[in-house]
């Protein structure tokens, strides 16, 4: 008689992980008070010393939100994407300039670099974070790098302080995308004022949401204000606003709404007790399950703390002997998922191709059919080959697994059923050869 659930036998557990919904009361009392008062965007186009920043909830949640993470300014956005746009536009990359960016992130950290005609360069990771690795990108500077473009994946903070070292050598600029990451502490300072520039996301996956939405924080005057400029059509607003700096002041509708504003507010109130509902549920699996031999726990370096977007481990395939999918698979069938996930599992192998493996890149087609990245300005040579970054692709393709089971408001209650599902398939797993 099988006993995994996978073979026909009788799962760990039936009853679905709960609902992972936290707008409530008071982001709907939020949301009518501005639909009350019929104002659900207040921002001006074109120079005016209030509007142009947009309305009182769109300027107020700047204000807590840069006060939040300890930064001089936050410029909300309609997404991260716009958000990393704007940053890389604020950084004044052109043409034919390289910027040096991890492979292994959502799609858009990369192609923001293209948005201005840029070159993504792309750089290995480090195999216990999975955040670009410094040695890497020193051996990836030339004399056409630009800007540094790192991701804090799953919720790490990336090694920001030697990317920094590194930035102020060779005069670069350092763009954080921090999607993943909100209320993530790097050697006890909140992401947010440690790089230049840094991007978050309030989408509907992040650990706080508006639907869409984003924001970007900076400690610098002169980048706040170019990122003002991208975000709110500043063709049209640098003559009255008096810039004289026009590189890259071409702007877009970047803008997020005060409805947005007023719920991100509300939102922001529950992140304190989110992170530590993901943090208290990670930190049990990982005790609970760092004795599996070949199951390895994620790292937290010393002053950091991990956000847990996703709770990674990593896999040994020949530690277990069975293969990771396959290991993953069965772990799966002993849980159900959550009604809010539609049939999507809570826990599955692998997170993203390296980036520069998907077509656009392996084809070099960006624009047209005949025009590469950054060409004819580029007088380098692009690399996207399979093997660039072999440690994002050994990761991605044999070792990652992703945990979402971490997700609030599931207790530890839940997370028993987890480990009792690793157990299970673990001591059954010749079911598996
Ligand atoms: C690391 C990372 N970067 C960028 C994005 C894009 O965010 P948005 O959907 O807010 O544009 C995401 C979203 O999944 C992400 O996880």
């Amino acid at each position: 008689m099988p006993k995994l659930a996978i073979n026909g036998g009788k799962p760990v557990r039936s009853k679905m992980f709960p609902v992972h919904n936290f707008i409530g009361q008071e982001e709907k009392k939020a949301a009518i008070e501005v639909l009350d008062s019929g104002v659900m965007s207040e921002f001006l186009g074109g120079w005016d010393p209030i509007y142009f920043y947009g309305g009182e909830k769109v300027r107020e949640f700047e204000r807590i939100w840069s006060d939040f993470v300890g930064a001089k300014h936050a410029v909300s956005v309609n997404s991260n994407t716009s958000g990393l746009v704007a940053a890389v536009g604020a950084a004044n990359v052109g043409p034919g300039d390289e910027v040096i960016v991890t492979p292994y992130s959502m799609s858009a950290t990369a192609t923001a670099i293209i948005a201005y005609n840029g070159v993504p360069v792309f750089a290995d990771i480090l195999d216990d974070i999975f955040c670009l690795d410094p040695v890497e990108v020193r051996n990836k500077i030339t004399s056409r790098t630009k800007a540094i473009m790192v991701t804090d994946l799953f919720g790490h903070p990336a090694d920001i302080d030697e990317l920094m070292n590194i930035a102020e050598e060779h005069n670069l600029i350092v763009i954080e995308d921090a999607a993943q990451a909100p209320g993530a502490i790097y050697k006890n300072k909140f992401v947010g004022a440690l790089s230049h520039m840094t991007v978050f996301s309030l989408n509907c996956h992040k650990h706080i949401q508006t639907g869409e939405g984003g924001v970007i924080t900076t400690n610098d005057d002169r980048l706040a204000e170019k990122l003002q400029l991208i975000r709110n059509h500043g063709e049209s607003v640098v003559e009255g606003k008096g810039v004289s700096d026009l590189v890259n002041t071409f702007g877009f509708n970047f803008r997020y709404t005060e409805l947005q504003a007023a719920i991100a507010m509300e939102q922001l109130k529950k992140l304190p007790w989110l992170l530590d509902c993901r943090i208290r549920n990670a930190d049990y699996l990982s005790l609970k399950l760092k004795d599996l031999p070949g199951i390895i726990t994620p790292v937290v370096r010393k002053d950091c703390r991990h956000v847990y977007y996703v709770q990674p481990f990593i896999y040994d395939n020949d530690e277990v002997e069975v293969k990771r999918d396959k290991f993953i698979d069965a772990v799966s069938a002993e849980l159900p998922t959550s009604p809010d996930r539609a049939n999507v599992p809570l826990i599955w192998s692998g997170f993203v191709k390296p980036l520069y493996l998907l077509p656009m890149y392996q084809k070099l087609i960006a624009y047209n059919n005949d025009t590469l990245f950054g060409l004819p300005y580029y007088s380098g040579e692009v690399d996207y080959a399979a093997g660039l970054c072999p440690v994002a692709e050994r990761i991605e393709n044999d070792k990652i697994v992703m945990n979402d089971f971490i997700r609030p408001p599931a207790e530890i209650e839940d997370m028993k059923d987890v480990v009792d599902a690793f157990e299970k398939v673990y001591e059954n797993r010749d079911e598996l050869k």
